[in-house]
């Protein structure tokens, strides 16, 4: 059954209990309000691991000022019964001043196009947030390996750099997306969507799927991502943040047409949500 904790030092001494048995230990971030696409990344940290850890931390320093940090759902009792029912052994549910107690002065930044380029441009400050928490994150439970969602490519990417870059020892794992049936990728911010909204998300992948097979045989993209803008536009969506096509490993911008491995990342606001999407273009 699931042990819920609230401190690094509970943490860390069931993390040395385990290491004692010579188990092997996966890490699953999260922000809590759970679903189905956190499970997913569970069942994938399953494979690999004897013991699955998930944190539930809603991180205050990857919001902006005008972000939802104040509306984002905090529902740990309904998390803790998913997390048992997947068969989770732990869970670790900080505070924030476990977190950034008094005095707290580090930051973690990663520079560069990574981080300038799609959510970085909207929202800054965003990823050095998410560097900072899942450093101490992975510094405190120091698993063997950590499972992020694909859903977030992006920040994944960015995970990965500062990983490697201060060579902490966790290996870390991209999971693909789930999606509802309609092809809605599952997020905890679809809870935010009305009925209308809701049967309008689905616009999103069905867009990127259409440019995906169109570019994956060679069409120009630009023509493509018009008239993409435009079917998001028109099935009610508010500006639509971007749309662009990038190199899988370094995100840049690609041109013209698809020659290599890419993916086509997409956010754009619907009603109080804002919603992103991406799929992988492999050309044909
Ligand atoms: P959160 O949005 O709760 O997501 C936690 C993890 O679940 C992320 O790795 C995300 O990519 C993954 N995920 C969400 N929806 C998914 C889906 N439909 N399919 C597959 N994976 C999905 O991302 C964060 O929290 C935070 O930024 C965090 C990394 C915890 C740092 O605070």
């Amino acid at each position: 059954t699931l042990k819920t904790v609230h401190s690094v030092a509970e943490l860390r001494a069931i993390v040395a209990n385990w290491r004692a048995e010579g188990l092997r230990i996966a890490l699953v971030p999260t922000m809590g309000a759970l679903h189905f696409g956190h499970i997913s990344l569970t069942e994938y940290a399953r494979q690999t691991a004897d013991r699955v850890i998930v944190s539930i931390f809603v991180n205050p320093t990857q919001f902006g000022p005008d972000e939802d940090f104040g509306a984002y759902p905090r529902t740990l009792p309904d998390d803790q019964k998913i997390l048992d029912g997947a068969g989770v052994e732990l869970c670790f549910a900080p505070s924030v001043t476990e977190m950034y107690p008094d005095g707290f002065a580090t930051k973690v930044s990663v520079d560069g196009s990574m981080t300038d380029v799609l959510c970085g441009a909207a929202r800054p400050g965003h990823f050095d947030g998410v560097a900072q928490v899942v450093t101490k994150l992975l510094l405190q439970a120091l698993p063997d390996c950590a499972v992020f969602g694909q859903k977030d490519y992006q920040q994944l990417m960015v995970i990965r750099r500062f990983a490697a870059d201060l060579n902490i020892p966790v290996n870390i794992i991209g999971a693909p997306i789930l999606r509802e049936d309609d092809g809605l990728a599952m997020s905890s911010r679809n809870r935010y969507l009305t009925a209308d909204e809701r049967k309008a998300a689905p616009t999103l992948n069905r867009v990127l799927t259409e440019i995906t097979n169109a570019a994956a045989q060679g069409a120009d993209i630009d023509p493509l991502l018009d008239a993409g803008r435009k079917e998001i536009i028109t099935a009610g969506f508010g500006p639509v943040d971007y749309l662009e096509v990038r190199d899988e490993n370094t995100l840049e911008l690609v041109a013209k047409q698809v020659i290599k491995p890419s993916r086509i990342f997409v956010a754009a606001r619907l009603g109080k949500a804002r919603l992103i999407d991406n799929r992988a273009i492999e050309p044909g």
